[in-house]
């Protein structure tokens, strides 16, 4: 059957309409709540108790690391809050504490320094050998945590400003001399809540939980210029029991980004990202709106993204990987997408190219199964998909359901292109290539929709 067509379009826009209202009066919306639990701390401190001045001039990373060193040693019962007022608090990096609450009053400010000369270095995370951009130390995040649990971001949407102009253009002269720090970091961590926060400006990637478990990021704006390089929103990295939803996510590059880690140095260490839930996401990036990948050398399982509202972008939903980066890539399902003004809907590939160094093993390569997209509606869509597996390793059970990427001009776009890929198809249009379609009535999607 061919769904070409304007009349079949509309068709089916009306079918999604219909489909889309259904699931959203008959069931419960469903939340990251439960995932960790919210805290009501008794204990408040301000940062101005420790000399905080919000002027935007004075500095207040003595004020910082004290109140923060007084959270840590009087341990008072059930944590402690400290408390952000209106105000421009600019600070260099610094590190938090378990138990604890960061609250940002509306209208308060944590601004980085730009001070790059003088910011800390940590070392390498494990599972990619090196920084992802430099060889050797990285600079460590604007605002981190490492080894923690029961930390809260929030507030009544302050703002978390990364100054990363200065990061920015380092990396357009080549002059960075090691990675660029995210503007958030917790590693090694459990029990995290970030919510209501507007993030600006990050150096590089804007929040990255990595070797972190229950983890809830809900209700956050995440904005940086369209052309600010690598300043991914949120990329859960060899993480699970992640749940993100109801944010508004602009920025230079991928909007989530699940990962585990780069070629060999993520195979050496193994840590997977599993269990994580994307749903309720709105925003445009010129690269991917939903991705896992590229580094995902630890595997990547059970993933669930829903309800993703995407314009202006790249990419909709980009799976990829590359020879010598190992890993299982499995049970990904994205479903209820619009996407409007994009130069591709669907890309899932094995060939994205960068290893860390030359010691990746060729023969390290990658698997891809279970993937499931569908009800997906997009309009001006560039190119409906392009899925490309590996010769030696073919993605397989990639099932595609309901699905309908209108090009720019009326019905038609560039049609799908594919190769080294196995599964089926029902629905979609424009029609999917011959590897899908032939497949289509014979039930070779393991998993039913
Ligand atoms: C912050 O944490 C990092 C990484 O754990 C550590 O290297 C650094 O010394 C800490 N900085 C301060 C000021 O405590
Ligand atoms: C903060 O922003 C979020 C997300 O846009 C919104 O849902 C929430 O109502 C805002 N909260 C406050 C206290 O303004």
């Amino acid at each position: 059957m061919k769904h070409g067509g304007v009349p079949n379009a509309v068709t089916s826009f009306v079918a999604v309409l219909v489909f889309l209202q259904c699931s959203c009066l008959s069931a419960e919306v469903v939340t990251c709540s439960g995932i960790v639990p919210m805290v009501y701390r008794n204990d408040k401190i301000s940062i101005t108790d420790f000399g905080g001045v919000g002027d935007g001039r004075t500095s207040n990373t003595k004020a910082f690391r004290e109140a923060i060193y007084r959270i840590d040693h009087l341990r008072r019962r059930g944590g402690t809050l400290l408390y952000i007022p209106p105000g421009v608090y600019l600070t260099e990096s610094f590190n938090l504490t378990s138990r604890m609450t960061l609250y940002l009053a509306r209208g308060a400010v944590i601004k980085a320094t730009q001070d790059t000369a003088n910011w800390p270095l940590v070392a390498p995370l494990p599972s990619y050998g090196r920084g992802r951009e430099r060889p050797g130390g990285r600079y460590m995040s604007f605002i981190h945590g490492d080894g923690l649990h029961d930390v809260i971001i929030t507030g009544e949407n302050g703002t978390i400003d990364g100054q990363g102009d200065v990061w920015w253009n380092m990396w357009r002269r080549r002059t960075l001399q090691f990675t660029r720090p995210n503007l958030v970091e917790f590693k090694d961590s459990r029990g995290i809540i970030i919510s209501n926060v507007i993030f600006k400006n990050s150096p590089f990637w804007n929040i990255h939980p990595v070797y972190c478990s229950n983890v809830v990021i809900r209700y956050v704006t995440i904005l940086a210029p369209a052309d600010s390089p690598n300043t991914d929103g949120i990329d859960p990295d060899s993480s699970s029991h992640v749940c993100i939803e109801d944010s508004y996510i602009s920025t230079g590059d991928d909007l989530v980004a699940v990962k585990s880690g780069w070629d060999e140095y993520g195979i050496a260490y193994g840590r997977p990202s599993n269990d994580i839930t994307i749903r309720r996401i709105t925003g445009s990036s010129p690269f991917a709106g939903i991705a896992v990948g590229s580094e995902t050398s630890g595997g990547v399982t059970n993933v669930l993204a829903e309800h993703i509202t995407l314009y202006n972008s790249g990419i909709g939903i980009h799976l990829k990987t590359n020879i010598g980066r190992g890993g299982i890539i499995r049970n990904i399902t994205v479903s209820d997408v619009f996407m409007e003004n994009m130069r591709k809907g669907i890309k899932i590939a094995g060939d994205v190219g960068d290893h860390p160094d030359e010691n990746y093993n060729p023969n390290a390569l990658p698997v891809m199964k279970h993937i499931r997209i569908k009800n997906v509606w997009g309009e001006k869509v560039l190119q409906a998909g392009v899925i490309q597996g590996l010769k030696n390793s073919p993605f397989t059970d990639i099932c595609l359901a309901n699905i309908n990427l209108r090009g720019s001009s009326g019905p038609r776009n560039v049609p799908w292109k594919c190769s080294d890929v196995s599964g089926g198809a029902s629905q979609v249009s424009p029609s999917p290539c011959a590897e899908l379609i032939s497949r289509s009535q014979t039930g070779a999607c393991s998993i039913p929709f």
